[in-house]
């Protein structure tokens, strides 16, 4: 079996789930100005370490966060270990940096796996593979790291295999102390300028040492899915071992999908804010998608063949913004009627319809309508195909029958959706059986 073939057994579960939590959290939720906080304002180690001082989350409870993921219809969760401020999550044997030396001395990551975990959602760990806390990771001339431009860094050496064997060993234990673990989120690759020529020109590949990490990684967790920003091309006949699983668009939708140099469907899923922010921000209510936008946004991945990961930002008391679980409450009462049309449900071979959009699983056929339009509903190039048409929310039937004024387009189908038009303006979803 090729690794393509492998590649799209290996994610066959993630391709049917479709629909997940992003969870950024960490200590840049005190100053709420985002998690490149230290990067944008060039904050010291020394300045950013009262933020150490003072974590203590304590009405942090992931056991009220995978409720909330569960209500939202979300099958699996991916939660930052340890973002780019080095901070980690979690009761690491390799540093003193970490969630169990601050105040509220608990395991987060430990908690949140076993609260996940207790809901039946899939347990997936980002981990920052740039580190802007650790004494050998770059800094003077990293494209971003905080002391990026301070001389007082030109001259420092950084031992590079120390900080490999850091990482490493923190994937490993990631991988061995917290049970199976679905999914491994690595952020991200990059060039550095400034640096051509030295080691850390390339922050991609082999410099993070990837073959041995995917290597480990596999013997640990066989079944674990894997993101594709070590920096590999997933899109090669022969994808690269370190280009992962699937691929990640981040806050732009892929126009088609996406593809291989053979055209053959490549699994990807967009990773998206619900407020412009990934980390705590002080967010305006104005910032945030609403409810409509969010599920057109997952019928549109759906519809490409994709996966659709959306983020919430807790604060420093532990608590997700009270938008957020509104909107993903909005989103589970849509997704409660019309999960049928979400979950392993993937591209139709139909072109993209006028009033919404088309999601397909097998012979049910799901028509996500958008816009009401005008007469008796058309659905183009159709006619003689369709056993019968349903109205996914509550089963009801709705009659195939061609009205007078339908007389003129013999290959399209009519469905009467009755004088109760839309049910669910945001989107209406009927289940078409084909034949
Ligand atoms: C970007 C951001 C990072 C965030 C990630 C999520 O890489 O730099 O902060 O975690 O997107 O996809």
């Amino acid at each position: 079996m090729g690794r393509y073939e492998e590649r799209q057994k290996h994610t066959e579960w993630f391709r049917q789930a479709r629909f997940g939590m992003f969870i950024h959290w960490g200590l840049y939720a005190i100053p709420a100005r985002g998690e490149w906080v230290r990067s944008h304002e060039k904050i010291s180690v020394e300045d950013y370490q009262q933020y150490f001082e003072e974590f203590n989350p304590v009405r942090y409870n992931p056991r009220e966060w995978a409720k909330l993921a569960k209500e939202a219809g979300m099958k699996y969760a991916v939660l930052t270990t340890k973002h780019h401020d080095g901070f980690c999550l979690f009761d690491s044997a390799y540093t003193d940096y970490k969630s169990t030396n601050t105040k509220c001395g608990r395991d987060l990551v430990k908690e949140y796996v076993e609260a996940f975990r207790a809901e039946g959602i899939k347990i997936g760990f980002y981990y920052s593979l740039i580190d802007w806390h650790h004494p050998d990771f770059p800094h003077y001339g990293d494209r971003q790291h905080p002391m990026r431009d301070n001389e007082a860094y030109k001259d420092v050496q950084h031992n590079w295999d120390n900080y490999i064997t850091y990482f490493h060993n923190q994937v490993k234990e990631l991988l061995t102390n917290y049970g199976k673990i679905d999914i491994m989120w690595f952020d991200f690759s990059y060039d550095n300028e400034r640096l051509k020529g030295t080691q850390f020109e390339h922050m991609s590949g082999e410099t993070w040492h990837s073959r041995e990490l995917i290597e480990m990684m596999r013997q640990l967790q066989p079944d674990i899915i894997i993101d594709n920003r070590l920096g590999g091309d997933a899109r090669k006949e022969e994808p690269d071992l370190h280009s992962g699983d699937f691929v990640s668009p981040e806050c732009m939708m892929p126009a088609e999908g996406e593809t291989d140099v053979l055209g053959r469907d490549v699994p990807w899923e967009l990773c998206l804010t619900l407020n412009e922010n990934w980390g705590y921000a002080k967010n305006k209510p104005w910032d945030y998608k609403t409810t409509e936008n969010v599920i057109h946004m997952l019928v549109e991945c759906v519809s490409k063949g994709g996966n659709m990961l959306i983020n919430v930002g807790p604060n420093a008391k532990g608590d997700i913004p009270r938008d957020s679980i509104r909107i993903l409450k909005e989103v589970g009462e849509w997704m409660r009627v019309n999960s049928d049309s979400i979950y392993g449900c993937g591209k139709s071979s139909l072109p993209k319809p006028e009033w919404g959009r088309y999601t397909q699983n097998g012979k049910m056929l799901y028509a996500h309508i958008y816009d009401r339009r005008v007469g008796g509903f058309r659905l183009e190039g159709l006619e003689g195909k369709l056993k019968k048409a349903r109205l996914l929310e509550d089963g009801s039937e709705l009659p195939l029958s061609r009205p007078w004024n339908g007389e003129n387009y013999p290959d399209d189908a009519y469905v009467d959706l009755g004088v109760a038009g839309l049910y669910d303006e945001r989107d209406t979803v009927l289940e078409l059986e084909l034949i």
